[in-house]
């Protein structure tokens, strides 16, 4: 039996925050930006919105396109590092606005992977039978997170959801094949230090700025480079496949010319790459989901395409995953 892509949506404020923008923010300039990253401009959600509000627009428009109502759905994933809360998980708030309930809804923190370690998951709860349809989420509301003094991190990041419905399914979709993986010794290169158990929440905390993203950006970027190709290297190996079998590559929007010299490694050309990190920037755990959204929209991916999904992000940590759409 074969895992099936029913449905997809995504969720992006109206806000658009553009580079000239940021120039009058902090020391940049659109150059820099476009140049350094390909970022054009981002979405900042409302004030009043949270992460697991952005899920349920997106997850309603979902189910709309796969002719579906909540009570269809028996299993709720949320991957995000910008959680609601600490708990209840994201996607209990999430199932309670879809006025759902009395099936397992969890989170997966874990970095920019998450949406694939999720769809790694998920495919384990629907091959096994514990769960029949189930609507798995990435979303960031990053624009809380970042410290909107530092041009090193704010440039780079953006807010949205992006939700995939997935069920068993008896024609050739399916997940052919995974890699995942993560090295925690690499932690500290890109990380939010306080607000946790090891920092907690105080004043100095705040004032240092230390619940905001800190990272190396030139260490992220050397590492994702390295093991978003050599995930997607060991993927396509699992699924005794080879780059020019790939119709559609989807990577994890971070850096443009992490893209770039990410596709020269496995040998993918620009022509099957999926691009929004030009109007999109990164959105961590959303990348992924809102890249497949876009693409379905654009007529860019079709049943029976081989899509390949490559990601990489804090921990350190990467995922890839192959699916027949
Ligand atoms: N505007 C202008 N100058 C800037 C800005 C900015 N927004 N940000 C940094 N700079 C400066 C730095 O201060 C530094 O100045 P200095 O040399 O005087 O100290 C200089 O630019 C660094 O320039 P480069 O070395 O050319 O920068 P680089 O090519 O390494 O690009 C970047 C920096 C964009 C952060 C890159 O390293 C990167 O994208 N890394 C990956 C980071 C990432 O994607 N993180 C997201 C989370 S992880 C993930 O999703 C995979």
């Amino acid at each position: 039996m074969g895992i099936k892509f029913i449905s997809t949506g995504r969720y992006l404020p109206d806000k658009i925050l553009t580079n000239f923008d940021l120039e009058k923010m902090v020391d940049t300039s659109d150059e820099w930006i476009r140049t350094r990253t390909g970022i054009i401009e981002r979405r900042i959600a409302e004030e009043s919105i949270a992460t697991s509000d952005m899920v349920t627009f997106a997850a309603k428009k979902a189910l709309k396109k796969g002719g579906l109502s909540p009570e269809d759905i028996d299993g709720i994933i949320v991957a995000t590092v910008t959680p609601d809360n600490f708990y209840p998980a994201t996607a209990c708030w999430v199932q309670k606005q879809l006025g759902i309930k009395e099936f397992p809804a969890f989170d997966i923190s874990i970095g920019c992977p998450g949406f694939l370690y999720g769809l790694i998951v998920a495919q384990g709860l629907l091959r096994t039978g514990e769960c029949k349809r189930i609507l798995l989420a990435g979303a960031e509301t990053m624009s809380r997170v970042v410290n909107w003094d530092d041009r090193n991190t704010c440039v780079l990041f953006g807010d949205g959801a992006g939700v995939v419905i997935l069920e068993n399914s008896n024609d050739d979709s399916d997940i052919l094949a995974s890699n995942w993986g993560a090295d925690g010794s690499l932690g500290h290169l890109l990380i939010q230090p306080a607000g946790g158990t090891r920092m907690p929440p105080t004043h100095e905390t705040i004032d240092k700025k230390l619940h905001s993203v800190s990272m190396q950006g030139f260490e992220v970027f050397k590492h994702a480079v390295r093991w978003m190709a050599k995930s997607a290297g060991q993927a396509l190996k699992n699924a005794k496949l080879t780059a020019q079998d790939i119709d559609v590559y989807v990577p994890h929007q971070a850096n443009m010319r992490i893209i770039e010299a990410t596709i020269e490694r496995v040998g993918i050309p620009m022509e099957k790459t999926i691009i929004t990190i030009d109007k999109y920037a990164n959105v961590p755990d959303a990348t992924i989901p809102l890249s497949l959204d876009w693409a379905l929209e654009q007529g860019k991916i079709k049943r029976g395409d081989i899509v390949l999904m490559n990601t990489f992000g804090g921990g350190f940590s990467w995922a890839s995953c192959i699916v027949r759409w």
